[in-house]
């Protein structure tokens, strides 16, 4: 019985093998050709941030005040442009859990450094909180990272008659989707908090305060963040995949065959030296 030469039957279970791993990497071709084509890889790019008119910027905020009633906390908002510090309670949906005070609050920012307060009515009010998810700008799918709700979870319990400020540094990220018609401008931001701790006076009397609050300050950023969605066409799945498979099986096929050479050089030489 003649027996199948070596190097052929070596060959076809290394090209076998080959094969299978050429058709697992065209699947994989062809699933990232055609999910680019079904959802968009966004492209990212930094601009400068052009001031309109109309510049508000929607902040959604959940705070619970837990140890004071909701009729001793006032909402105040004050910005660059206004002269005086306005009463905007009214803004604020105020709901009574057990002891303490749940806050919605909802408003529309002006694009220019300002603050707003959560302030007691007396100097007896305990401002410990946490602050349930502060929002701000639009929301969207992909802007779900920490940075675009850095607040969520904050926890300043048993802080007492004690104020404090936070600064928050507000980023403008744009989410455009040609395709769809659709753009969103969620904000990322940072906060750094501080609170300020009241010191005795000299002759050992607690110094007066009038009343406590909770103070966020907000900063914009001038650059903005753009991510432009963009998709594969049909014509673009087609063509890049055929691209990608001929390369692959061109690669493939010259990698084989050097190997192939190669270890058939290797074993001659070798039987040579026998
Ligand atoms: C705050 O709570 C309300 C419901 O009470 C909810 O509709 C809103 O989305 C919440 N805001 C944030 C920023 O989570
Ligand atoms: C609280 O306020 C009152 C006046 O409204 C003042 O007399 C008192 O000293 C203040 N107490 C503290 C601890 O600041």
């Amino acid at each position: 019985m003649r027996r199948v030469p070596r190097t052929l039957s070596q060959s076809s279970t290394s090209g076998g093998f080959l094969s299978v791993l050429t058709c697992l990497a065209i699947l994989v071709i062809l699933y990232s050709q055609i999910s680019m084509w079904v959802s968009p890889v966004y492209k990212r790019r930094t601009v400068v941030h052009r001031d309109s008119d109309d510049d508000h910027v929607n902040i959604d905020m959940n705070i619970t005040f837990l140890k004071a009633h909701c009729d001793d906390i006032y909402f105040k908002i004050h910005d660059q442009f206004s002269r005086q510090t306005h009463d905007a309670t009214n803004h604020v949906y105020r709901q009574s859990v057990g002891s303490g005070c749940r806050m919605h609050m909802v408003y529309e920012l002006k694009r220019i450094t300002g603050e707003f307060i959560f302030t007691s009515k007396d100097n007896l009010t305990d401002m410990s909180h946490t602050i349930e998810n502060a929002v701000v700008g639009d929301r969207h799918r992909y802007a779900n990272t920490k940075a675009f709700h850095a607040l969520k979870g904050v926890k300043l319990r048993d802080i007492g008659s004690s104020t404090h400020d936070y600064v928050l540094k507000l980023l403008e990220t744009e989410f455009v989707d040609m395709m769809h018609d659709e753009t969103a401008n969620p904000y990322q931001y940072t906060f750094s908090y501080r609170p300020h701790i009241l010191h005795s006076k000299k002759d050992g009397t607690a110094p007066s305060v009038p009343v406590h609050y909770i103070r966020f300050r907000y900063a914009w950023s001038p650059l903005k963040v753009e991510y432009i969605a963009e998709y594969n066409s049909m014509y673009d799945v087609v063509t890049n995949s055929i691209a990608y498979c001929g390369g692959l099986f061109t690669t493939v096929g010259v990698l084989h065959r050097a190997y192939m050479g190669g270890s058939a050089f290797i074993k001659d030489n070798m039987y040579k030296k026998l």
